[in-house]
C-alpha cells in the first residue's frame, strides 16, 4: 500500500534539510529533560539531525538530579541571585549527579542503529571556569563562571562530523572542578561559535499566552519580559526559564533562531525545524519574512512552490533552464529561509509595458495580503524602469487583478513580442494597469 502521507512529508521536508545542511545548532538537554521518558526519541532525533550533515553541540544539565542526590544526603543548597552557592561538599554530589547524566547520555547517544553512520561524541576542556568569588558579601565558594572557551577546538571536532557534549561542571587553570549554571554554558557557546540556532525543550509546546495557546514569535525582549514573570512567581529553575533567559542574550548577540519545544511530544523537534510553520516558540530578533530579488540558489525553492500550480494549469510551464537565465526578473517572499511567494516582472522597453508573470503564494499563505505586497513591490519596481503600464495573462485570477485596477483588454494590446507569441488555445484573458 502506498503511504501517500509520508510521501507528502517527505516532499515537503526537502528545503529545510538543504537549509539546515552543515548549519551549527546548540541544543540545551535541562536535567528535566534528561528525567523524560521521552528521552530516547529526543536523543533519536538528535542522531538523525547528525546524519542531516547539522553540526550539533549537546549542553546538559542535572539540577533535577542534583537536588534528589543533595536530600538522599540530606544536604542543603543555599542560593543567591537564583544560583547555588556551592560548597566543597556539594561538589563532591555535584560530580556524582553530573557524571552519571553524562554516562547516561554518552551511552545513549552512541547508541547506533545498523547502517547509521558512526556519530562520535566528544567531551574535553573545552570550558575553562574560574569562581564567580564573593558578590554582595556571599561566597559562592565552587561555583564558577566561564573564564575561557576552546572555540577553535570544538569547531575541529564539529568540523570533522563529531557532536560535541558538555555539562555544568568544568576545571580552572588552578585544577579545580567548579559548578557553572548550564544556561551560560549554552549561551556563551552558541554566541561564541556563532551558533544557527539554540535549541531548548520544556514541559509545554512552548511559551503560553493567558489562554494556554502556544506564542510562536517573541523578540529578545518580550522573551525577557516573560522571564521576568516567571522569575516574580518563582519559577526560575525551569527548563522554560533557564532556556528564555539563554534565547533573549544569544539571539541579542547575533544567533537568528531559537526555539523552545515540548520534551514531552515525540517528534516535537523534527516537526518545529522541518514544517513550515513549527509548533513551539521561537526567539528571533529579524522578521520573519522578507522580500527580495531571486538568486539562482533559489531556484529549488521557487521550483517548489510554481511546480502544483504548473501542474493544475494555473501557470504556464518553466522549464529549471528558463527559470536560471530569467532568475532576476524574479522577486520572492522568503519566510524563515522558505520560499512562500513569488512574482516575475518582465519589461518591454519599446512599448513602456511589463508583463507581471508568474504570481503565486503558497497555499497555506494565501488571504494575507502577500498577493498585494508582490503587486505593490512589481509596480515600483515597474515605474522606477520607465514603464507606464503593467499587464497580465491569467486564466483564472482575472477577477483578483480587475479587483486591484486592472482593466480587460484584447492581444492586440499588448506588446508585439507579446502580441506575436499570444497562446490563442490557453485563451488567457489579457488585464492592463497603467501605471
Ligand atoms: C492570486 C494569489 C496570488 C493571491 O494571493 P493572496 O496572498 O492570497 O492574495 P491577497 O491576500 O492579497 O488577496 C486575497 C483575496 O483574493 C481572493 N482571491 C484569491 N484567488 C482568487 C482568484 N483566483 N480570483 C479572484 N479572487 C481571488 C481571495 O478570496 C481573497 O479575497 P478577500 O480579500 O475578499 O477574502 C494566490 O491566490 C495564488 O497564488 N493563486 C494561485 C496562482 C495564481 O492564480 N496566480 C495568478 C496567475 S497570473
Amino acid at each position: 500500500m502506498r503511504n501517500t502521507e509520508l510521501v507528502q512529508w517527505f516532499r515537503q521536508s526537502t528545503p529545510y534539510v538543504n537549509l539546515h545542511r552543515e548549519k551549527t545548532f546548540v541544543i540545551m538537554l535541562d536535567g528535566e529533560v534528561v528525567e523524560s521518558p521521552n528521552l530516547s526519541n529526543i536523543i533519536n532525533d538528535i542522531n538523525l539531525l547528525h546524519s542531516l550533515g547539522i553540526k550539533l553541540v549537546i549542553i546538559f544539565g542535572a539540577r533535577p538530579q542534583i537536588n534528589q542526590l543533595l536530600a538522599q544526603n540530606k544536604h542543603q543548597s543555599e542560593y543567591y541571585n537564583n544560583i547555588r552557592i556551592t560548597t566543597s561538599e556539594a561538589l563532591d554530589i555535584v560530580k556524582q549527579a553530573v557524571g552519571r547524566v553524562h554516562y547516561d547520555l554518552f551511552a545513549r547517544l552512541s547508541l547506533r542503529h545498523s547502517n547509521a553512520p558512526v556519530m562520535d561524541v566528544i567531551s574535553s576542556n573545552f570550558i575553562l571556569a574560574q569562581p564567580i568569588g564573593v558578590v554582595d558579601g556571599v561566597d559562592y565558594a565552587l561555583t564558577g563562571k566561564i573564564r575561557r572557551i576552546n572555540i577553535d577546538g570544538i569547531k575541529d571536532q564539529l568540523d570533522r562530523n563529531a557532536v560535541v557534549l558538555m555539562g555544568p561542571i568544568a576545571p580552572s587553570v588552578t585544577g579545580e572542578m567548579f559548578n557553572l549554571p548550564f544556561e551560560e554554558i549554552a549561551t556563551q557557546i552558541a554566541i561564541r561559535l556563532k551558533a544557527d540556532k539554540l535549541i531548548g525543550f520544556c514541559a509545554e509546546q512552548g511559551v503560553l499566552n493567558e489562554n494556554g495557546e502556544v506564542i510562536a514569535d517573541l523578540q529578545p525582549q518580550e522573551a525577557q519580559n516573560y522571564l521576568n514573570q516567571f522569575i516574580e512567581k518563582g519559577e526560575y529553575h525551569t527548563a522554560k526559564s533557564r532556556f528564555l533567559q539563554a534565547a533573549a542574550d544569544v539571539c541579542r548577540s547575533g544567533v537568528k533562531r531559537a526555539h523552545l519545544i515540548s520534551y514531552q511530544e515525540d517528534g516535537a523537534l523534527l516537526q518545529e525545524l522541518f514544517s513550515r510553520d513549527g509548533i513551539g516558540t521561537q526567539v528571533s530578533i529579524e522578521e520573519s519574512e522578507v522580500n527580495r530579488i531571486a538568486t539562482v540558489q533559489d531556484i529549488p525553492g521557487l521550483l517548489e512552490l510554481i511546480r502544483p500550480l504548473e501542474q493544475q494549469g494555473i501557470l504556464v510551464r518553466r522549464s529549471r533552464e528558463q527559470l536560471e537565465m530569467e532568475i532576476s526578473h524574479y522577486m520572492i517572499i522568503e519566510r524563515d529561509g522558505v520560499i512562500i511567494a513569488c512574482a516575475a516582472l518582465y519589461p518591454y522597453d519599446d512599448e513602456k509595458m511589463a508583463e507581471m508573470a508568474c504570481v503565486a503564494v503558497h497555499p497555506d499563505y494565501r488571504d494575507s495580503s502577500r498577493g498585494d505586497v508582490l503587486l505593490t513591490e512589481i509596480k515600483k519596481r515597474a515605474r522606477n524602469l520607465g514603464m507606464e503600464k503593467l499587464f497580465v495573462l491569467t486564466t483564472r485570477t482575472t477577477q483578483w487583478f480587475q479587483e486591484r485596477g486592472f482593466e480587460l483588454a484584447e492581444a492586440e494590446d499588448l506588446p508585439k513580442y507579446k502580441r506575436d507569441n499570444y497562446n490563442y488555445q490557453r485563451r488567457s484573458k489579457v488585464l492592463i494597469l497603467p501605471l
